[in-house]
């Protein structure tokens, strides 16, 4: 399989330099929401390769590094001749000094945390901002004194240089953190940065997104025709239609039903391809995926069976509709940084994620992703743009392996059944709460355990369902939110009563890490 050509977007490009920061990603983010279009790259890429580029402007990101320790990065010195605006933020910023000839001081304890941040004029930054904001600091050097050229815009009760500027060249230094929300002016300045200082233009919109990843698959595509398997999440099902939309009938889509999907799911994908009036392909393997999982109460093992059932029965699909030279999948930006950047990516071991996209890698086909410069709410923003009813553009994800690893041990068609019921009312109850835009994942959870119970009046001896809520930003950390008791109570009340073979319900109050948010 070969990688997908890279296609670039035609609007102005403000390029972040990556120092390992945990908040390159938020940087992106808030520029992003500014309507600009950037990438993260490696801080070590060569000035000629970020020159060929044409940046309107750099943003240089924090790091855990310290500039004077040996062997931390420090980008070509060329990059200061670019003669573009950067801006450098933490580490970016000790950077800029140390390199310009200011001082950088390296601290013996960090700061971590909100602190007052006063205002020394720096309009071209700070607008018309408050002379004195709250803003997030998370360092441990300090800029002591400025170089030639600049000036000192802010100061906190820590730092004597928490901001510097130097007007002519278009470069300035923050010591605090403007890409985190609790900057809460942060994303102000950032959008200042680049339309303002550096004159980018907002053009990165949903409508402009969709219009070009639709030219994009057109140059890429020709009259070529591709394959796009769907897993129904909001990723593969907006692919799609900017699949459709940008060649029509060369479009095959693929929709391969596990038997592990949750209640009326395959159904409402069904639906949706037929209000685009896209022909969608299902094919009903539910009987193999779930002979072969008889038994099986490893959760890896679930996953590799899973796995291998998907690849064979893509593969035969494949044989039987010849002819096709591409296959769609919908990565999205998060995962093409990861794969660029691997020491700052994702572990991979703690479980074998599946997505049906990870498909038969000697199959020859040639990748098309027109979503690898989005990032998810973006997917969402243009799924909406053009026209994916909100249900799916703002769907929860949902794994590859499906239900299969949400019921612990073996996996029958009456455990299926049971947890497709309760799931369900979970999902009804958190989504008519409207409770369900402020949380990563909601669902049920069958731990397979059975308790005792009393009905009327007599015994029971039935199954426990968890209740999962989650609430992330990429899946990676997670946290359990408050839901209100009421919901809570709804949700255990309908379930005992609606599901046969259910008399008691938890609520899964765990944070990930430790756990994880999926319980196999
Ligand atoms: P965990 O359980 O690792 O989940 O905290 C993090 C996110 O990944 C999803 N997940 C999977 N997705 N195949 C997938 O396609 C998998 O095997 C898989 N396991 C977990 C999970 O739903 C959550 O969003």
């Amino acid at each position: 399989m070969t990688d997908g050509a890279i296609l670039q977007p035609q609007d102005d490009l403000v390029l972040i330099l990556d120092f390992g920061a945990q908040y390159a990603r938020l940087i992106a983010r808030r520029v992003r929401e500014a309507n600009v279009y950037c990438e993260i790259i490696p801080w070590d890429t060569s000035v000629a390769e970020i020159a060929k580029r044409q940046p309107k402007a750099l943003i240089l990101s924090g790091g855990p590094e310290s500039v004077h320790l040996e062997g931390s990065p420090f980008p070509e010195t060329s990059l200061w001749d670019l003669g573009i605006p950067i801006l450098g933020i933490c580490y970016g910023m000790q950077l800029m000094a140390e390199v310009l000839g200011g001082k950088v001081k390296q601290g013996d304890h960090s700061e971590y945390g909100s602190t007052e941040i006063e205002r020394i004029g720096g309009e071209s930054l700070f607008g018309d901002l408050a002379q004195h904001l709250v803003g997030w600091m998370s360092h441990r050097d300090q800029v002591v004194s400025v170089p030639s050229g600049f000036d000192v815009i802010a100061r906190s009760h820590t730092v004597e240089i928490a901001a510097m500027e130097n007007l002519e060249k278009k470069f300035f230094g923050i010591q605090f953190h403007a890409e985190v929300t609790h900057t809460p002016w942060g994303a102000d300045l950032i959008r200042r940065y680049v339309i303002d200082v550096s004159g980018c233009k907002p053009t990165w919109t949903p409508d402009s997104i969709a219009q070009m990843s639709i030219r994009n698959i057109k140059r890429q595509v020709g009259e070529g025709k591709v394959l796009c398997a769907l897993s129904g999440g909001v990723d593969s099902v907006t692919t799609a239609v900017l699949l459709h939309e940008a060649i029509g009938e060369n479009l095959t889509c693929l929709f391969i039903d596990h038997g592990l999907l949750r209640k009326d799911e395959r159904e409402d994908v069904e639906e949706a391809f037929k209000v685009f009036g896209i022909p969608l392909n299902v094919i009903d393997a539910s009987e193999r995926f779930l002979g072969h999982l008889e038994g099986i109460t490893d959760p890896e093992q679930k996953r590799r069976r899973i796995g291998e059932d998907f690849i064979r029965v893509f593969e035969a699909f494949a044989s039987d509709h010849k002819g096709m030279s591409f296959l769609a999948q919908g990565t999205l930006y998060p995962d093409v940084i990861e794969s660029a950047h691997p020491a700052g990516g994702a572990s991979h071991t703690i479980k074998t994620h599946h997505n049906v996209g990870g498909l038969p890698e000697e199959m020859g086909f040639e990748l098309v992703e027109p979503l690898r410069y989005f990032f998810k709410d973006e997917v969402r923003q243009v799924a909406l743009e053009m026209g994916v009813p909100h249900h799916l553009a703002f769907r929860q994800p949902f794994p590859g392996p499906g239900l299969a690893i949400r019921i612990m041990g073996a996996v029958s068609p009456e455990s299926l059944e049971i947890l497709r019921d309760a799931d369900a009312i979970v999902r009804e109850e958190i989504e008519s709460g409207l409770l369900a835009e402020e949380l990563w994942q909601y669902f049920a959870v069958l731990p397979n355990v059975k308790t005792v119970g009393v009905m009327g009046d007599g015994r029971t001896y039935d199954h426990l369902i968890a209740i999962r809520c989650c609430t992330s930003s990429d899946g990676m950390t997670s946290d359990w939110p408050e839901l209100p008791w009421k919901v809570l109570r709804r949700i255990s009340t309908r379930i005992m009563n609606e599901v046969r073979g259910v008399n008691r319900c938890v609520y899964d109050i765990s944070t990930k890490p430790p756990s994880t948010i999926e319980w196999e």
